[in-house]
């Protein structure tokens, strides 16, 4: 079995600092195998923003797979926003923007989506996808491939089609192809789980699309902070969430969905 923490919209720079020892005591408490940190780590991509956030992941597990968010580009420097919109990310954070790990019994794959020329949405795009497909296939057939994006793959009922991350049909398609299991995402500051089937009817494939909710910053869009705890132990999948219970100071898991792999790709499986 493999265990992973799924964090996303820290963004330092709009904290709750209440939360954040807290969150680092409980990420650290459920022993993962890999922190996946699904992006907008910062509200302004601040220098001192940055510098925080780099401090809080060096207080987390590793290995990390870590994707920028939206708000991880510089949003009223034109200039940087042009011509360097992932400098200050590359520097503090990381480098390389599709961070890979695998082991015999996952694989799990960072895309970036933010662009800078687009202040909200996201993108992802064919050689993205390309690259993505050609390292995940090189991996066993028993290996649950996994990709990480920012922006997401399904929305809500409430939330118009335009708040997918562009080019996602063709990407979905794509991840078909190469039976990626499993889609980790922030952005919506709210925390959700489906499977792809819903939204796109790709014969004999449906995905995981799990949605985190903001780990520790006070834009929670009416939910309260949260982070999910993924356990993989294949043909099964279950995804806990972790939400702040402020009064008691520390993170419960409140919800727990169960998941489990059939001929035509992951279904729920119902409480009983
Ligand atoms: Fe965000
Ligand atoms: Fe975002």
């Amino acid at each position: 079995m493999r265990t992973l923490a799924h964090l996303s919209d820290p963004h330092f720079g709009r904290l709750d600092r209440a939360i954040l020892s807290a969150l680092i005591d409980t990420v650290v408490a459920a022993k993962p195998d890999v922190v996946v940190v699904s992006g907008d780590l910062t509200q302004r991509a601040r220098d001192r923003e940055f510098k925080e956030a780099r401090h809080f992941l060096d207080a987390l597990p590793t290995p990390q797979i870590i994707v920028p968010g939206n708000h991880d580009v510089p949003l009223y420097n034109l200039f940087a926003r042009g011509l360097k919109p992932l400098a200050k990310y590359r520097r503090y954070i990381g480098d390389d923007l599709e961070p890979f790990y695998s082991d015999d019994e996952i694989a799990i794959l960072g895309i970036n989506t933010a662009r800078s020329f687009t202040f909200k949405n996201g993108r992802i795009n064919q050689q993205q996808v390309a690259r993505s497909c050609a390292r995940l296939e090189a991996c066993g057939k028993n290996v649950t491939r996994i990709i990480v994006t920012h922006h997401p793959f399904d929305l809500p009922e409430t939330h118009g089609p335009g708040g997918l991350v562009g080019r996602a049909r063709m990407a979905m398609a794509g991840f078909a192809h190469c039976h990626v299991d499993l889609i980790l995402s922030g952005h919506l500051h709210l925390s959700r789980t489906g499977q792809s089937a819903a939204r796109y009817k790709i014969p004999g494939h449906s995905a995981l699309v799990i949605h985190a909710g903001t780990a520790a910053s006070t834009r929670g869009r009416g939910e309260l902070n949260s982070f999910n705890c993924i356990r993989i132990a294949r043909p099964r999948v279950s995804v806990e969430c972790l939400t702040w219970n402020r009064e008691l100071g520390s993170f419960a898991v409140s919800l727990t969905d169960h998941f489990q792999h059939m001929p035509d790709g992951w279904s729920r499986i119902p409480e009983k």
